[in-house]
């Protein structure tokens, strides 16, 4: 395995911080990014040696061109691409403002289907792209609409990949969180009670007894950046302790 290059974009918390985390103990080289220079900072520091950061707004297409010439110049070509920036506000469909759709689409769809083909050029042969979508693709969840639709949008794209850049030896997978404890509820606009209760739900009802934690997500991860799943084309593992089998 020796030191392959994975870029994880939102790297900075909750899901791709830990994956960042799993997979530096695994041995990868791992540069991540984030919107926030804080958090970046902090990211960074905290993963310590061989982890690397950039800030990048994956919504901002011209950011995306800047990280991956940067990557090239300073990296070279990387062996895998873990597309996990996103954001969630939770809003009925009623009240979602073109605003919130914008951003909700600009950061989970469109941010994610250029990050992918601006990455082409420096993704080696063979190499593996993961897109992390969500259950919300196949379960209805109040409040959700436009996340629902960005997600669904990108989980779509992965089989067209897969044939659009088998020559180039690209492989593209999915992993699929069910509600995972995160910063992402706080941001969510959720209360504090509304968050307690939702995670109160998922933890009574999942067959775990206790709810998603990122920790739980990053092994799956890795599986699909690494050779051990190197046949594995459009596969998508659902890593919500069985909550909605
Ligand atoms: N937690 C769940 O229940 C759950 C379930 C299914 C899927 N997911 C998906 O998992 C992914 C990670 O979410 P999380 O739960 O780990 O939440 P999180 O802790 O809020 O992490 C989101 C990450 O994305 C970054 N980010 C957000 N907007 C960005 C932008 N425009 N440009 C660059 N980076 C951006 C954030 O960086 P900054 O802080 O610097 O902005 C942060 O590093 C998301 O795609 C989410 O939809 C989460």
């Amino acid at each position: 395995m020796g030191n392959k290059k994975i870029v994880i974009t939102g790297g900075t918390t909750g899901i791709g911080f830990t994956c960042a985390e799993y997979l530096l103990k695994a041995g990868y080289n791992i540069i991540i990014t984030g919107r926030t220079k804080k958090n970046l900072d902090n990211a960074v520091s905290k993963l310590g040696k061989n982890a690397f950061g950039i800030l990048s707004d994956t919504s901002s297409l011209s950011d995306i061109d800047k990280l991956v010439s940067k990557i090239k110049n300073e990296f070279g070509k990387i062996d895998g691409l873990f597309v996990n920036a996103g954001i969630f506000k939770a809003m009925s469909f009623e009240g979602t403002t073109e605003d919130l759709f914008d951003e909700t689409m600009n950061t989970n769809f469109k941010g994610a289907f250029f990050t992918v083909q601006k990455f082409i050029p420096i993704l080696k042969n063979p190499s593996s792209i993961v897109l992390n979508t969500s259950i919300v693709v196949f379960k209805a969840f109040a409040d959700t609409s436009v996340y629902t639709a960005s997600k669904a949008a990108l989980e779509s794209i992965a089989k067209v990949l897969n044939i659009e850049l088998a020559d180039k030896g690209i492989r593209v997978n999915v992993v699929s969180p069910g509600v995972t404890q995160s910063p992402i509820q706080k941001k969510s606009g959720m209360s504090d009670e509304a968050i307690d209760n939702l995670l109160e739900h998922f933890s009574a009802t999942s067959p775990i007894g206790r709810i998603v934690q990122p920790t739980d997500i990053a092994p799956i991860v890795e599986f699909l950046l690494s050779d051990k799943s190197q046949v594995l084309r459009n596969e998508k593992i659902i890593v919500d302790g069985g909550t909605t089998m």
